[in-house]
C-alpha cells in the first residue's frame, strides 16, 4: 500500500497552477485539517503535490484502520511484534536521470522569507546497517544546495551511527511520498536491529510492498526515489524553521549528492511543511507509546498519553490516569517528564477528560487546580534544544507539572461535568 490508498475521501484537489515559492506552503497551512493535492504546480507539468495527510489524530487513525484512541496501541504492537516483509516486486516507480539536477524534476518548496531556503521536509532516508544488514528509515530535513546536492541534517541518532561505522561515502535511498505507515515507522526509534519497514508491515497487516534499488530495500510504491551518497563533506544548513515554528541555528552538516532519480508515473510529490502540524504528529506519535509504557511502571492504571501540538507535540504532554491514590498524580508526571526529556510541561487528568482535547485539559485546569498545591516546577533541568526561551548559556530550562485531577479529600461528583441528556443521539440534520 502507498501514499495513493490514503488520497480518497476527503481530500481536496487544488487545479490552479501554485508557486512552490512560497505559495504551496501558504496554501497548506491556511487549513491544516485538509489534505490537499496540488494539480497544478507551477514549472513541473507532470507532477502533482500532496499536502495535510498526516495532520490530525483521526486522519492518521483512519490510515491505519483504527480509532483514535488505538494509534498508540497500534504503534505498541508493531513495535513489539513487526512483520516479515515478502519478497520484493517490480518498483512501480522508473528511472528518470542520472546525477540529475533535482530540481529540474521535482519541486522543492520555500515556505518561510526571512531566510528563503529550498527544503524536502518528507525524505524518508534509507541506508543498511554494515553490522546487522538492518535498514533504517529516518526522516532528515534535505537542504537543496543546487545541482545534484543536498545539506541534510543529521542528529546524532541511528542513521548518524551507520555512518560512523561505514567506510567511505554512504549510499542511501532517500524515499517521498509513501503510505503513512511507513512514514511513522520511520519518524520511530528503537533498537537499532528494528527494522521500520517490517514495523511499517505490521501496521499495514502485511500489505507494504517492497522492491530493491542499489541494493537497498525501499518501498514498491514510493512516488519518488533518490539514491545517492552522503559525502565526507559538510556545508551549512540552514536556518531552517523546526518543530517550535522558530528559526533553528545553522549548523555544518553532511552534503548528499544524488547519482539517480525515480518517479512514478503522475507522481505525487509529498509536502511537509516544516514546524507545522504534520511534522509534529510525526515526531511526537512515535514517542507516545514509550512515554505510556515507561509511566505505567509507575502507575498502572495510566489511561493515555499525547503530546499535544499547541506544544508542538514535543514540548508538552497530557497524562490521563485512573487516580487511585493521592500522589499517583505527580508520580504519573514526574514519570512522563523523564520518559521524554524534551517535555517541558506535563499537565495530569482524571479519565473522564480526554487528554488530546486542550480544550478539555484547560477545563480541568480551570476548575481543579490550585497553583499552590498542584503545580511543581523542577529548575536547571535538561529539555528540547528547540525550545528558544531556555538558557542557551547552561542549557538547562524549568520544567513543570500541573496535578489537574480531583483531590482525594474532596467529593468527586463536585467536579463532574454535567451532561445534557441524549446529546449523542441527536442529529441536526434529522431536524431540518
Ligand atoms: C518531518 C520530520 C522531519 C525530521 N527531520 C529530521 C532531521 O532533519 N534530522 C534528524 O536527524 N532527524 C529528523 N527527524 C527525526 C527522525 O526522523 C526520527 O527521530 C527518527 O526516528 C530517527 O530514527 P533513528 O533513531 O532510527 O535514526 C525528523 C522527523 C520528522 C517526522
Amino acid at each position: 500500500m502507498g501514499l495513493r490508498s490514503v488520497l480518497t475521501g476527503a481530500t481536496t484537489t487544488l487545479t490552479e497552477p501554485v508557486d512552490p515559492r512560497f505559495e504551496l506552503a501558504a496554501l497548506a497551512v491556511q487549513d491544516e485539517s485538509l489534505p490537499l493535492v496540488f494539480e497544478s504546480v507551477a514549472g513541473y507539468p507532470e507532477v502533482s503535490a500532496v499536502t495535510n495527510v498526516v495532520s490530525s489524530r483521526d486522519r492518521i487513525a483512519s490510515a491505519l484502520g483504527v480509532e483514535s484512541g488505538d494509534i498508540v496501541t497500534a504503534l505498541t504492537n508493531a513495535t513489539t511484534a513487526p512483520r516479515e516483509l515478502s519478497a520484493p516486486m517490480d518498483a512501480m516507480f522508473e528511472h528518470v536521470a542520472d546525477s540529475p539536477t533535482v530540481a529540474d524534476y521535482v519541486p522543492i518548496p520555500t515556505y518561510y522569507a526571512e531566510h528563503e531556503r529550498q527544503y524536502i521536509a518528507s525524505g524518508i532516508v534509507v541506508a543498511q546497517d554494515p553490522d546487522t544488514g538492518v535498514h533504517n528509515l529516518s526522516f532528515h530535513r534535505l537542504m537543496y544546495d543546487g545541482d545534484t546536492d543536498f545539506v541534510m541534517r543529521l542528529v546524532e541518532r541511528h542513521l548518524h551511527d551507520i555512518r560512523t561505522r561505514t567506510d567511505g561515502p554512504l549510499g542511501v535511498a532517500i524515499v517521498v511520498g509513501v503510505h503513512p505507515a511507513v512514514e511513522l515507522a520511520a519518524a520511530t526509534s528503537g533498537s537499532p536491529d528494528m527494522s521500520e519497514l517490517e514495523v511499517a508491515n505490521a501496521l499495514l497487516d502485511g500489505d507494504l510492498a517492497t522492491t530493491t534499488i542499489d541494493g537497498l530495500t525501499v518501498p514498491a510504491e514510493a512516488e519518488l526515489v533518490m539514491t545517492g551518497q552522503i559525502r565526507a563533506e559538510t556545508r551549512s544548513d540552514g536556518p531552517f524553521v523546526d518543530l517550535s515554528r522558530t528559526w533553528d541555528t545553522v549548523r555544518q552538516q553532511p552534503v548528499v549528492e544524488i547519482t539517480s532519480l525515480h518517479l512514478r508515473p503522475d507522481p505525487n510529490v509529498r509536502v511537509v511543511v516544516p514546524g507545522r502540524r504534520e511534522h509534529a504528529h510525526l515526531m511526537g506519535l512515535p514517542q507516545e507509546p514509550r512515554i505510556h509504557r515507561i509511566v505505567e511502571n509507575t502507575v498502572p492504571t495510566v489511561q493515555e498519553i499525547v503530546l499535544t501540538p499547541g506544544g508542538c507535540s514535543w514540548l508538552h504532554g497530557v497524562v490521563a490516569i485512573e487516580k487511585r491514590t493521592e500522589g499517583d498524580a505527580k508520580n504519573a508526571g514526574l514519570a512522563a517528564l523523564a520518559a521524554h526529556p524534551s517535555m517541558k510541561r506535563v499537565v495530569v487528568v482524571d479519565e473522564d477528560i480526554d487528554p488530546a482535547d486542550s480544550d478539555a485539559v484547560e477545563w480541568a485546569i480551570a476548575t481543579r487546580v490550585q497553583a499552590d498545591e498542584d503545580v511543581e516546577t523542577i529548575e536547571k533541568a535538561k529539555g528540547s534544544s528547540l525550545d528558544p526561551s531556555q538558557d542557551f548559556e547552561t542549557g538547562t530550562l524549568t520544567k513543570w507539572l500541573i496535578d489537574a485531577t480531583v483531590p482525594e479529600n474532596r467529593e468527586q461528583s463536585d467536579f463532574a461535568e454535567a451532561t445534557v441528556p441524549g446529546v449523542e443521539n441527536v442529529h441536526l440534520e434529522e431536524y431540518q
